[in-house]
């Protein structure tokens, strides 16, 4: 029986440019929420979709030669393909180009303008394209620049219609403080309540006539509904509302939540909440506006060349990887960084260490220990309840924080029963027991409670990383339609004894850390040079000539072969390494700046060019007697090093 519907959407994206894991986000997190809600027994439409009209894609379109249908087409195209690739579980995709939408779209202004909520005006302020926002000249930054983005905003003056926002400032303040619900997290309510709503409203211009990629205004086409007002009715004109049959609006609206990232926040909880009060129709139960994954000090740009594209990590990793990591790394609703590192971390740490070494351990043992067959646990052990505990209360825990949005917390909720298990096996020792049959009984239990435990974790992970779960019930033995339901994640007990298990593909190989960050430093870089068509090109060396030498000057330098038998942090320096080097029979410290770019396990064993006859010099209180080579620009350091074995101390000319 159905628990009720639930309706979810994500922003209905920009077709401008190739989306990249920032938009990935908020679509997984809607997905999961999608996913989640269909598990525990709701009726769910998931909305998500293309924006296409306004100015900022009419630009592009022409900068690419192309009519701007032609141009959405193409990149809306490739937009469904990532979401397939991803397996994202919408139910309804609309394009703001849809006849339908259109219609919809138009009979809403002219209801709006029969009203007297609409009217002529002329507009003159300032525009920002990239945002397709309006501000007044005291909003913006100073030298013109656009509060939101930071980028250049245009003076534009045109006759324009008007929506009376500014009628209701007083019911959308009320209406914030009685539903605390419509702008989260707290302090983006707090920032909407004070910066806009009590700074007080102005009427907004809700059509343009210096373009004409739009809706046309159906009684003076010669203006476009603003690209926002468009925008927003999505969410209503995707149930079929203004159509002749609004079923699908009467069963699913108001929405549960719309999902978002924070800079769109306003444009959800002020001017979307009006329009529907000035339709008279229902607001949306909750709007999220969670944070930005930014790289660096950046949100991603493409001047700076630092935007990561799903595709490369799905390819390399798997979807599961990529989504585990988006939800559990970032904290719903605050900025985070990504980082290459963090990604690689994360996957070895949580998915392989934990997880997947979970899921083989246990498999494996009740391979070896009872050939594969699930055993009935009858004698109860010592760790057992707390196992079974943990294990039987994730679900509601769990819940809880999905409910609330806070999916790294659901994770980390479900993690602890993992880890739990892990202990669990260090604990019971199963290789011990096997060994005197005496403890046959003892082992059954253990390998019974592993095989539920896993079970359990499956169904719980479900929501968040359908496909290893599956992977896990073919390896468990077990199917759908058995013991996996969301609500035998709470019960302990269900997997059938007499189960044959088996050993299946590593879910989550290890990595070597240090490696593969490498590794995915290059790949990600290629693949953003790719997709924005940057060729490779060969550096080229601003040099700046030293003044000439003799080749007396040159003979006064001794140069040596010298080779490091041992490497160390500086105690008192972050970029210093303290290395010995064997220099002829001589042992000799040197103190270099290599620490960022060399990891001392790495220097041993290299041979490297030593300028013998330096002035010795303490640095950071360590005595450094002599100096090695290396190339170095703001990006990189190399060392000197001798290709091929030459005796340490050889001397060079
Ligand atoms: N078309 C409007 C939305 C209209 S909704 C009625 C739009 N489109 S967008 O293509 O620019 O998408 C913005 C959204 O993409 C953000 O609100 C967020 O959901 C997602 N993100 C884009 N970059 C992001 C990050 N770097 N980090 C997190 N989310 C990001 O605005």
């Amino acid at each position: 029986m159905s628990k009720g519907t639930y309706y979810l959407t994500t922003p209905i994206y920009y077709p401008s440019a190739k989306l990249h894991i920032g938009h990935t986000y908020t679509t997984v997190a809607s997905d999961v929420l999608a996913r989640f809600k269909r598990f525990t027994g709701y009726d769910v439409q998931f909305l998500t979709g293309t924006d296409e009209h306004g100015e900022k894609i009419q630009k592009a379109a022409s900068q690419k030669g192309m009519a701007p249908k032609e141009y959405v087409d193409e990149i809306v195209r490739d937009i469904k393909d990532i979401w397939k690739r991803m397996d994202i579980s919408y139910d309804i995709f609309i394009r703001t180009t849809d006849e339908h939408h259109v219609k919809s779209v138009q009979k809403i202004f002219q209801k709006l303008y029969d009203q007297g909520d609409i009217y002529k005006g002329e507009y003159e302020g300032w525009y920002c394209t990239p945002c397709e926002s309006f501000w007044t000249k005291t909003q913006l930054k100073e030298e013109k620049l656009c509060p939101d983005c930071g980028r250049p905003a245009e003076l534009a003056k045109e006759e324009a219609y008007f929506f009376k926002l500014s009628k209701y400032q007083d019911r959308l303040i009320q209406y914030f403080e009685e539903h605390p619900e419509i702008c989260l997290p707290e302090s983006r309510k707090n920032e909407m309540l004070n910066n806009f709503l009590k700074a007080g409203l102005e009427d907004l211009a809700v059509s343009r006539t210096s373009f004409d990629w739009g809706i046309p205004v159906p009684f003076d086409p010669k203006h476009v509904i603003y690209v926002w007002i468009d925008a927003l009715s999505n969410y209503i004109t995707a149930l079929g509302y203004g159509s002749d049959n609004q079923e699908k609006y009467e069963k699913y609206w108001p929405a549960n939540v719309h999902i978002m990232a924070k800079e769109i926040i306003r444009f959800h909880t002020i001017i979307w909440p009006a329009m529907l009060m000035a339709l008279g129709e229902p607001l949306p139960k909750m709007v999220y506006g969670h944070g930005w994954i930014m790289f660096g000090d950046d949100k991603m740009s493409k001047s700076k060349g630092n935007i990561v594209y799903p595709e490369p990590l799905i390819e390399r990793y798997g979807l599961d990887a990529l989504k585990y990591f988006l939800l559990r790394e970032f904290t719903f609703g605050y900025d985070g960084t990504y980082t290459n590192r963090s990604f690689v971390n994360r996957l070895n740490a949580d998915l392989s260490n934990d997880l997947g070494n979970l899921v083989s351990r246990s498999i494996t043992m009740i391979e070896k220990y009872n050939d594969g067959i699930i055993p009935e646990g009858k004698t109860a052990g010592a760790f057992d309840e707390d196992l079974k505990r943990i294990a039987t209360t994730a679900a509601e825990k769990v819940e809880k924080a999905i409910d609330k949005l806070q999916f790294h917390e659901g994770l980390e909720e479900i993690w602890k029963v993992i880890r739990r298990v892990n202990k669990y096996i260090d604990e019971t020792t199963p290789w011990i027991l096997a060994k005197e049959e005496a403890n046959k009984e003892k082992l059954d239990t253990v390998l019974y409670n592993l095989a539920d435990s896993l079970r359990i974790i499956s169904i719980l992970i479900k929501p968040f990383m359908e496909a290893t779960t599956t992977k896990i019930w073919t390896q468990l033995g077990i199917d759908k339609e058995q013991c996996t339901s969301w609500e035998d994640a709470a019960v302990f007990g269900k997997i059938p004894v007499g189960t044959q298990v088996q050993r299946g593909e590593i879910l989550f190989p290890r990595l070597e850390v240090e490696k593969e960050v490498e590794e995915l430093e290059k790949i990600n870089q290629a693949y953003f040079k790719k997709i924005n068509g940057i060729q490779e090109e060969e550096e080229t060396v601003e040099m700046e000539a030293k003044e000439e030498i003799t080749i007396d000057d040159f003979d006064k330098l001794e140069l040596r072969v010298a080779k490091v038998i041992k490497a160390e942090k500086h105690p008192k320096a972050d970029r210093l390494l303290v290395l010995q080097l064997q220099v002829g029979n001589e042992t000799r410290q040197v103190v270099s700046g290599i620490a960022q770019h060399y990891k001392p396990e790495d220097m041993v064993g290299k041979s490297v060019i030593l300028v013998a006859n330096l002035k010795p010099v303490k640095l950071r209180g360590i005595e450094s007697r002599g100096m090695i080579l290396a190339a170095s620009n703001d990006k990189k350091l190399v060392l000197g090093t001798i290709d091929s074995e030459m005796p340490a101390g050889t001397l060079m000319s």
